[in-house]
This record gives structure tokens, C-alpha cells and sequence, in this order.
């Protein structure tokens, strides 16, 4: 028996024990309850009393042994697979994206905050709007042309009452008049900026698409002159370019502003020099703005008497167009990652 208590001994000491299926099959074969051991711990009954000591010993040291290795192999492997030993450290490490922010985000939030800066607070309405907030009160006649459907989205339509109609808004000015009413009571000025998505029927293409982004201002209160604009939107264009920008209003018409203008700015491709951006004229325009009229006050419950102030609406894609050059509005909606990736932050 002696010898057989040896002979496990140096196979228990020899065993190699670095996979999972190797410790199985030595506790199957050794440590196990039918094990190699075990049996021998049964045939040390019949072991004459003067041997005892001896071969006890013996069994009991065999036993020690193959449990101790059979706890630190199990060990090893469980802290194997924690942390899998890696065999080249010298490999470059997985790459970590970043993720990028969309332009039109970005352009929304660099404009945003140069009015921020100067205490306009950010305000935004429904998309889904009625007749009387993209239209009505914003003194568009019955008959104009944006309420056809040519122009306009209609949710619903109601063919002898257009004051039921429901569309998509056309224009972020449905903004202005819900702010207006909300704070007619002017305790304080109102100076805003309105951020938002807007819709139109129209066929998409490189320069044209159904649905684009505006961003509207609105300043109402005592004295608000149309040469506090005109300075507004020179800090504006100065701090979004950078610079003494050239700048132009040109007279225009909006239903809800009286006197009206748009707004060019030199182009900032060429420098003024003449390009296919700016069509070849040295300027590229960029807002439409005026006074708010009296008539818009009113529908508003504010008194035109009293009060005054002026409004002004830009196209986001058109701002992005000028900062980033991109060539065509589509790119703006596709989700192709190669453009998207281009933009990793502020510029
Ligand atoms: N709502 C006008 C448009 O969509 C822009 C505008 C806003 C003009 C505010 C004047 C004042 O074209």
C-alpha cells in the first residue's frame, strides 16, 4: 500500500493543472469522493495495527498535498478569467470614439449664446401649430399666399374656417406671439431668443428642403428704436464671425413687421470679392427682420402706444452654409457619418 501512496504522490506532484479540463480530471481521478484517495483511506482499514502509523502518515500527507494543489489550480483559473493575461503589450489599445455634435446643433448653441451674453433668455414653442400663432396674429391676410398648400403643411384643414386649421409652423415666429401673450402684462422687457425646427412644402433638393431650422429674437419694451436693431444685429454678426463684419439692411416686407429688412452680410468666402456663394455680388444675406408692427402688439394684448420693439429671424443651415461651407442642405439630414464626423466641437 506504501507504494501505491507513492506512486499518487508523484503523479498528484506531476499533474498539470493550467485548464479547466485538466483540474476536473485530477479531482475526478484523486480528490474526489470516488477518487484515487479516498479508496486508499478505505483499504487503510484493513491495515495491520503496526503499520498504521506509517502508512496513515503517509495517506495523510498524500491527501494534504492533492487538495492544496487543487485549490491553488482552481484559484488560478478563476483569477484567469478576471484578467486575461495579455499576450502582446505592446498593442495599440482599442480605439475610443468620441462621438461629434451635429452642426446645426452647434451653430444653434454658438448663436444662442452670443444673445445669452447680452440678456436674452431662450424660449421655444409647438411645432404643431394652429392658424392664429404661425399666421393670424401675425397679421398675414386671409387670402396670403404662404396659407396655400403649396407652401404650407396642413395637419388639418377645415375648408370654410381656416382659424381651425392645424399645420406644421412655417416659421419660428409662432414663438414670439405665444411670448408675447404670455407676458403682456410687461412687468418686464421681453428679449428672447427662439430656437426650433421649421417646415415646408417645398421639393427637396441642394438649396431646398421640407423642413429646416430657424432661429427668431424678440425685444419689446419702452423705447425700442429701430437703431437698437441695428445694433443688436452688428454685435450679433461681428461676434459670430469674428471681426468688424461688413454689414447691410436692405429694405423688405414681412406681414408682422413694420418698417422691415433683410440683412446681408459681406461674404465671408470671398471677402467681398465675388464667388459662386455669394452669386458673384461680395454679399450673402442671412435675416429678415424689422419692428415689430403696432397691429401685432395689439393681437397680442400689448399696448402699441405704450410699448415697441423689434424682431428679427435667421436660417440656421444658411449660417452652418457660411461658417462650414457646406454645399448642399441635404447633407444636413442624410446621417452620412463621414460628414458628421467632420464636426468634433467648437470651431
Ligand atoms: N419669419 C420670417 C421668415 O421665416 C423671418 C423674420 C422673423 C422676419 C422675424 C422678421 C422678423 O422668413
Amino acid at each position: 500500500m506504501l507504494n501505491d501512496i507513492q506512486r499518487l504522490m508523484a503523479e498528484v506532484q506531476a499533474a498539470a493543472l493550467s485548464t479547466r479540463e485538466e483540474v476536473d480530471q485530477y479531482h475526478r481521478t484523486y480528490t474526489a469522493k470516488k477518487g484515487a484517495i479516498q479508496a486508499l483511506f478505505d483499504q487503510f482499514k484493513q491495515v495491520a495495527p503496526e503499520q498504521r502509523r506509517e502508512i496513515g502518515k503517509a495517506l495523510n500527507e498524500l491527501k494534504t498535498l492533492a487538495e492544496a494543489r487543487l485549490q491553488e489550480a482552481s484559484h488560478a483559473l478563476e483569477q484567469a478569467r478576471e484578467v486575461p493575461a495579455p499576450t502582446d503589450l505592446s498593442r495599440p489599445g482599442l480605439p475610443h470614439w468620441q462621438g461629434s455634435r451635429h452642426p446645426l446643433s452647434l451653430v444653434t448653441e454658438r448663436v444662442v449664446n452670443i444673445f445669452q451674453r447680452v440678456g436674452f433668455s431662450v424660449d421655444e414653442g409647438p411645432e404643431v401649430e394652429t392658424d392664429w400663432y404661425n399666421f393670424t396674429a401675425l397679421n398675414f391676410e386671409a387670402n396670403h399666399p404662404a396659407r396655400d398648400m403649396q407652401d404650407t403643411f396642413f395637419v388639418r384643414r377645415d375648408a370654410n374656417d381656416y382659424t381651425q386649421d392645424l399645420l406644421l409652423r412655417t416659421h419660428t415666429s409662432n414663438v414670439q406671439i405665444r411670448a408675447m401673450e404670455r407676458m403682456k402684462d410687461m412687468k418686464q422687457p421681453i428679449r428672447l431668443v427662439m430656437p426650433g425646427r421649421v417646415y415646408r412644402n417645398e421639393a427637396i433638393s441642394a438649396r431646398a428642403h421640407c423642413f429646416f431650422h430657424q432661429i427668431e429674437g424678440l425685444v419689446i419694451d419702452k423705447g425700442v428704436s429701430y437703431a437698437d436693431l441695428k445694433l443688436m444685429l452688428q454685435y450679433f454678426v461681428d461676434n459670430l464671425f469674428g471681426g468688424n463684419i461688413p454689414v447691410r439692411l436692405r429694405p423688405s416686407y414681412f406681414p408682422f413687421t413694420e418698417i422691415s429688412a433683410e440683412v446681408d452680410v459681406q461674404c465671408r468666402v470671398c471677402g467681398g470679392d465675388g464667388c459662386q456663394l455669394c452669386k458673384h455680388t461680395g454679399w450673402v444675406e442671412i435675416l429678415g427682420c424689422g419692428m415689430v408692427d403696432p397691429n401685432v402688439l395689439a393681437n397680442c394684448g400689448i399696448d402699441p402706444e405704450g410699448y415697441s420693439g423689434y424682431a428679427f429671424g435667421m436660417g440656421v443651415e444658411r449660417i452652418a452654409q457660411l461658417l462650414y461651407r457646406v454645399p448642399d442642405l441635404r447633407l444636413y439630414s442624410q446621417n452620412d457619418y463621414r460628414f458628421l464626423a467632420q464636426f468634433q466641437g467648437w470651431h
